[in-house]
């Protein structure tokens, strides 16, 4: 089957970023949310974001016009029938993702493939509230989804042979190294980070070292890229804690239990940089 126009369920970090880079591989686009003002914000972002890429001579302005063009906003979930493949990047909430796959799947055509950018929550929970399981899995990006060159390609037991295989040639398509992960928590990468940031943010909420000296510790010792706390707040600590939430629930292993540092932050509205406020402050002034 080929692929030609895909859609994209939110338009908000994740979705955002998946539109675009989509696009920017010569697909056509398009993107939802759940009213105009945070379509326009998303579309405003990933506008945003193709000028630094501009900027930084990554891609000419006739690219990133070409790119724009090839990207539609919705409010509609109705406007999906005209899609090959949809990926859904709504918030980590399993209830409001059956409820997407099960509209998606009423509206879509026949051999639509439906995926979920989820982090960690059943995905065939998701593909049984559909007729079609053998056409869903995840397709798990990573944060930002434009320069992340890791894509994980999530087969739960339903999964065909046959989409599994398109969703790994799809992204491919996109540049991304595509691996191969089970339908469980958190797959293979997020097994493997979550513990490491609730050490982190746990070390903090302890008093044993201060953010800097605990990220300093991973960029400097480790050589990390980023530092866990800086990860923390690059990811949202709302997903963080979400993700960290439904991991434990599902392992009943403490080592993914959330911090109460983190469920406090994320009380108080500090969700890291798409606030402006988390571990770090990332205020203008
Ligand atoms: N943030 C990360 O680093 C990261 C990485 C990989 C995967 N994910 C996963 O991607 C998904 C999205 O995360 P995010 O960081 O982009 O969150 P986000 O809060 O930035 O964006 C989610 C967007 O979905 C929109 N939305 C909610 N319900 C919707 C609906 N019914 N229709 C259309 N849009 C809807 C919201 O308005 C919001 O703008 C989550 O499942 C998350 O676990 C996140």
């Amino acid at each position: 089957m080929e692929i030609k126009q895909v859609g994209v369920v939110g338009c908000g970090q994740m979705g955002g970023g998946i539109a675009q880079v989509s696009a920017q591989s010569g697909y056509q686009v398009l993107v939802s949310e759940v009213n105009e003002e945070l379509l326009n914000k998303g579309l405003t972002r990933i506008n945003a974001s193709l000028s630094k890429a501009v900027e930084r001579e990554k891609i000419t302005p006739q690219d990133k016009e070409a790119i724009l063009s090839r990207i539609r906003g919705t409010t509609s979930m109705k406007d999906f029938g005209s899609c090959d493949l949809v990926i859904e990047a709504a918030i980590e909430n399993l209830e409001l993702k059956k409820k997407i796959f099960a509209e998606l799947d009423s509206v879509c055509p026949e051999h639509a493939i439906l995926a979920t950018n989820t982090s960690c929550l059943s995905i065939i929970e998701m593909a049984m509230t559909t007729k079609r399981p053998d056409k869903v899995l995840g397709l798990h990006f990573f944060n930002p989804p434009p320069l992340m060159k890791l894509l994980e390609a999530v087969r739960t037991v339903a999964t065909s042979e046959e989409t599994l295989e398109i969703g790994r040639k799809f992204g491919q398509s996109l540049g991304k190294t595509v691996i191969t992960a089970p339908d469980s928590p958190g797959f293979i990468v997020n097994r493997l980070m979550v513990p490491q940031v609730l050490n982190a943010i746990r070390m903090l909420e302890a008093g044993v070292a201060t953010r800097e000296d605990i990220d300093n510790g991973m960029t400097l010792g480790l050589n990390h890229p980023i530092g866990s706390l800086a990860l923390a707040d690059l990811i949202g600590l709302d997903t963080m804690y979400f993700v960290a939430d439904a991991m434990y629930d599902e392992f009943k292993d403490p080592q993914f239990a959330p911090p109460v540092l983190l469920e406090k932050m994320v009380t108080a509205g500090w969700l890291g940089r798409k606030t402006g406020k988390g571990f770090y402050d990332y205020k203008k002034d």
